[in-house]
């Protein structure tokens, strides 16, 4: 007899009320020992390109992938931040490829492509990270900071996804855009942010509609706030903001990049096969509530 739920389970599924050892016998155990090399391994042999790969949820996703047996060409426009996650990961070996890359020049993005399945052979997954934030609404935004935002986070999914396409198609690969909530939904004082995400929103479905008949998959994650240095510094300085995400995010907290990474991870494999132009918030539930009052408390 299994483990019941209420006695901890340990695969939580409830098949009885009988206390009993952790693995009730070892076919369930070789069970889970089975899942959990299949899932060590669910990206053996794969190559995967991620842009701004060495930091935040980007460094996450590298990490991710190659210890779940990927190959990583992590790209990023700051070098001293490259310098600092190469030594930190130098256990990776080959395993970790990393690049300084502007995603906003499209022609060198076609070399580091061309280059990378040059050395590798193909080309796998796409995780279409970079970006950056601004402040302010539309009469305060200059034509510079609005160019920046639109070519870093738009433009800069554009190049990388055009240059990648012929490869992910070869491989039936797929792309993971990391989106965000700030593209579902207006916020206060970003509206740089707010139309760069919302178009990257709808450019994961526009190519998840031209792509899906040759093989390869389209996604985005749209997280909410998470600990990155992006955030961070907010964080740190302002107790209002701190404040304010207890109290509207259902589950009280911000994320931590890992746990967006493993959303991204999910989309990328073979576990999502089915799955192509899905929006996945990954928000603690931020953008499940309409954020009315208590009308009866
Ligand atoms: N942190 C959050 O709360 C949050 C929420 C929603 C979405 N996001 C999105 O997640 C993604 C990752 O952000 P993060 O929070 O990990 O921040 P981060 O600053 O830690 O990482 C972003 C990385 O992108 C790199 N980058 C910036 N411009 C680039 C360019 N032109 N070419 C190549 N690389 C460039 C940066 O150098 C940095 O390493 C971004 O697209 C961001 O908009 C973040």
């Amino acid at each position: 007899m299994r483990c019941g739920a209420g006695f901890g389970d340990p695969l939580g599924v409830p098949t009885s009320t009988q206390p009993c050892s952790l693995f009730a016998d070892l076919d369930e155990e070789m069970d889970v020992v089975n899942a959990m090399t299949a899932y060590a391994g669910r990206f053996n042999g794969k190559v995967a390109l991620v842009t701004g790969g060495v930091s935040g949820i980007g460094a996450s996703v590298t990490t991710r992938l190659i210890a779940e047996g990927a190959t990583v060409i992590a790209v990023d426009v700051a070098e001293a931040t490259i310098t600092s996650f190469s030594a930190e990961h130098a256990s990776a070996g080959d395993a970790l490829d990393t690049r300084i890359l502007d995603v906003t020049d499209a022609a060198a993005v076609d070399r580091v492509v061309a280059d990378v399945v040059e050395k590798y052979g193909h080309l796998d997954i796409l995780v279409a990270n970079a970006g950056i934030g601004a402040a302010g609404a539309v009469a305060d935004v200059t034509d510079a900071s609005w160019r920046m935002v639109l070519s870093v986070d738009l433009d800069g999914v554009f190049h990388v996804a055009r240059a990648a396409l012929p490869h992910l198609i070869e491989s039936g690969g797929s792309i993971v855009n990391t989106a965000s909530i700030s593209g579902m939904g207006g916020d206060t004082g970003m509206a740089a942010y707010n139309a760069a995400k919302g178009a990257v929103i709808n450019l994961t479905r526009s190519m998840a509609v031209d792509y899906g008949h040759q093989g390869v998959r389209v996604n985005a994650v749209a997280p909410g706030p998470v600990a990155t240095p992006l955030l961070t510094p907010v964080l740190e300085s302002n107790e209002a903001v701190r404040n304010t995400y207890a109290e509207r995010i259902p589950l009280g907290r911000v994320a931590q990049p890992d746990e967006i990474a493993a959303a991204i991870l999910y989309l990328a494999s073979d576990d999502a096969s089915f799955v192509t132009g899905v929006i996945l918030p990954v928000d603690g539930g931020l953008t499940s509530w309409t954020a009315q009052p208590n009308l009866f408390g």
